[in-house]
């Protein structure tokens, strides 16, 4: 293993994914083993009026997290933004982060997220108008484009020209959307041009393939895990060296599977979509820990109920039972 100490790991935000109960879950199960600490939020939208609902902002309440968060906007409104910042400063937020990445076609063709990539001018008057008046430290999320990844190039020029906190790259284009790889050979070609801190993010799911990653771009010390944390939530500890044995592994699970249970049920979401929530994490989870054909079972499940008793018996465990027991490092 090479200077993985050296590296931050930081969660991904994911949209529907990485919300305030699967980080919460997430803390409960593995925070003892010093991991992986900080995330970026999913996005927020900005909003139009002069007062943000606090409704709006749920997922950001500092009462209801657990990891150290850095919260992320959507969208292209200066107006919209200083009311938003406002509200995340008295959160206790002392910087925001810009989606300029999201792919999703409805949100790009109102040139928001990485729609807004093929407009290098309008970055630029975004951050003319807001930057001054922000109470916020700025840092933003790109692709390399939306439509090519040559839109990187006078994007990179204006956003150097700008004090950001830091530019977190996930190098593909939008129109892609996740399908093929990440564009290492694009990452390395902008590298040398980038000002300011970079943070990584796209297809990290191994120890190897961090490996891989740490080896090309040894400069990076900040990275996210996405998709590969969520299908392995042991990741962050694998990339730390920390090893578990088949036991530990899991017993970590079950406790994991049942801290995602409590924590959005505790989030008072209806029944419906709680269940919902773990048959997307089901969907996903991917390895040993995994007991044999679990998603086809749980994937059919019409209530909690069924899925507390279905569940329960798939991994041995009373599912809502108050104690777990997590394993020593
Ligand atoms: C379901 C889903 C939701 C996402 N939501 C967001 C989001 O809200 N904000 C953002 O900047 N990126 C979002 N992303 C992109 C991820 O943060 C990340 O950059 C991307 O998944 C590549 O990293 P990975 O291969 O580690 O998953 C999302 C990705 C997925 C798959």
């Amino acid at each position: 293993m090479i200077a993985e100490k050296a590296v931050e790991w930081i969660l991904a935000p994911m949209d529907g994914v990485t919300d305030f109960p699967y980080r919460n879950a997430w803390m409960e199960t593995f925070q003892s083993y010093s991991c992986m600490h900080k995330a970026v939020s999913p996005f927020v939208t900005l909003v139009p009026g002069g007062k943000v609902r606090s409704s709006h902002l749920r997922d950001l309440f500092p009462a209801n997290n657990k990891m150290e968060i850095e919260p992320q906007i959507l969208g292209n409104e200066e107006d919209w933004f200083l009311p938003m910042a406002e509200a995340l400063r008295d959160l206790g937020y002392a910087s925001v982060n810009w989606n300029l990445g999201c792919p999703v076609r409805q949100v790009a063709h109102k040139q928001r997220g990485s729609g807004l990539l093929p407009y290098p001018e309008r970055i630029a008057s975004f951050l003319d108008r807001v930057l001054p008046a922000s109470p916020l430290a700025l840092s933003v999320k790109i692709r390399l484009g939306y439509r090519s990844a040559r839109e990187i190039y006078p994007v990179m020029e204006v956003l150097n020209s700008y004090p950001l906190k830091y530019v977190a790259i996930h190098p593909r284009i939008g129109v892609q959307l996740y399908g093929g790889q990440a564009d290492w050979d694009g990452l390395e070609s902008i590298l040398p041009l980038m000002k300011h801190p970079c943070v990584y993010s796209g297809d990290i799911d191994s120890v190897g393939r961090a490996e891989c990653f740490r080896r090309r771009f040894p400069g990076i010390r900040e990275i996210m895990l996405g998709r590969g944390v969520i299908a392995d939530p042991f990741l962050p500890c694998r990339l730390a060296g920390i090893s578990f044995s088949a036991e530990d592994e899991k017993l970590l699970f079950r406790c994991f599977v049942r801290a995602l249970l409590r924590q959005y049920r505790r989030a008072g979401l209806p029944e419906q979509t709680v269940l919902q929530r773990q048959k997307l994490f089901w969907s996903k989870f991917a390895g040993t820990f995994v007991p044999e054909g679990a998603f086809e079972q749980i994937k059919r499940l019409s209530s909690v109920q069924e899925y507390v008793r279905v569940c329960g018996a798939l991994l041995g465990c009373d599912l809502e039972s108050a104690i777990d027991e997590i394993p020593k490092t």
